[in-house]
């Protein structure tokens, strides 16, 4: 089967096209990164119109790169929720354009069952259950994934989000945008040990998240220390301090339940602080690890498509007038 796949959530255009959710065909991310620095975080309308403007052209050498005509395409995925709702109806709009000119059904799929589906295209042979811990810019989830689109909650963010915090604490730091690769560069010259911030392990036994109260400590570390400040040791310190909740909260739940699979995915997934220690841990408990490669953790279509597949053989289409949603958790 033949999936389309189509992601303009946030300020990347992409299109891809998957083979029977597992085999990419073609991958085409188109960033917005270079307009979006300019202003330090990205900007609605902006990355809307520039959804617009590249959508078209992408879609046709994401078929030519597949060597698939139009016609070959059995199925259209397209992300409807959570997102910039004017940068999510580019896609959907144009999802649903194709959808009925094909003639072909159209499934609206959820960005984070599509961050969970890149472990799929990563390793095809992932058993469930596994423990998945979702890291991005905009979430921070632990589950138990049973089975496609079968999942339990265990515990997200009650307040920022570790890509946001990574942003946010870039920033501060005048490290620039995007900020978890500028403070993944900058922390490899520091000390990891050197400042110590806070970690909010919150009650006892919950898998719940905090990082509001990380950003305030290093707010308050930069206007103390001012030009004295080491950039690189502030970096690699508050680093840690993220790296050190998500991997105990995770290795926990797999102890708790019993599952010696984990999967890491996301955009901070991408981290290699992150995923040394993830590696470590997991590795002495003889535990299965996932992390897809950075190409599928950021935000791509081919996800999009993975998801859509397992989402049509499971639940079947989507009704034509389905909408998009700016905001909605992965229920579990
Ligand atoms: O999944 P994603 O591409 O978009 C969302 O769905 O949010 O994630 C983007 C987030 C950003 O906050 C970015 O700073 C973070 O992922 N990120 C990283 C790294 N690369 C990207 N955070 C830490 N270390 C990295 N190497
Ligand atoms: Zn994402």
């Amino acid at each position: 089967m033949i999936v389309l796949g189509i992601e303009t959530s946030c300020d990347e255009t992409s299109v891809a096209v998957v083979r029977d959710g597992v085999e990419i065909l073609s991958n085409l991310i188109a960033s917005q990164v270079d307009i979006h620095a300019l202003t330090g975080g990205v900007v609605p309308e902006v990355a809307a119109r520039k959804h617009v403007e590249r959508l078209t052209p992408i879609i046709e050498e994401a078929l030519r790169q597949a060597g698939v005509r139009y016609a070959d395409i059995d199925l259209i995925a397209v992300t409807n929720r959570p997102g910039l709702v004017g940068a999510l109806m580019v896609g959907v709009s144009a999802g649903k354009a194709l959808a009925y000119a094909l003639g072909k059904p159209i499934v609206a799929v959820h960005h984070l069952e599509a961050h969970i589906a890149s472990n799929f295209l990563t390793a095809p042979d992932l058993r469930f259950p596994f423990v998945c811990l979702i890291v991005s810019g905009g979430h921070t989830d632990l589950h138990i994934v049973e089975g496609h689109g079968k999942r339990r909650r265990l515990g997200s963010t009650r307040d920022d989000a570790a890509g946001e915090a990574f942003d946010k604490a870039a920033r501060l730091l005048g490290l620039g945008y995007p900020g978890g690769p500028a403070i993944d560069r900058k922390a490899k010259e520091g000390n990891p040990q050197a400042i110590a911030f806070p970690r909010a392990w919150i009650e006892e036994g919950s898998y719940d998240f905090s990082f509001s109260g990380l950003k305030t400590a290093l707010l308050r570390l930069v206007q103390q220390a001012g030009d004295t400040l080491n950039v690189a040791d502030a970096a690699a310190s508050f680093q840690e301090a993220i790296v050190d909740v998500l991997v105990h909260k995770t290795i926990r739940a797999a102890e708790e339940y019993g599952i010696p699979r984990v999967a890491v995915c996301g955009g901070v997934a991408a981290n290699s602080r992150l995923k040394a220690v993830m590696s470590e841990e997991t590795g002495k408990r003889g535990y299965q690890l996932v992390i897809p490669p950075l190409i599928l953790c950021t935000d791509n279509a081919a996800m999009i498509a993975a998801a859509g597949y397992f989402q049509y053989l499971t639940t079947g289409e989507s009704p034509m007038d389905f909408d998009t949603i700016a905001s909605e958790a992965l229920a579990g």
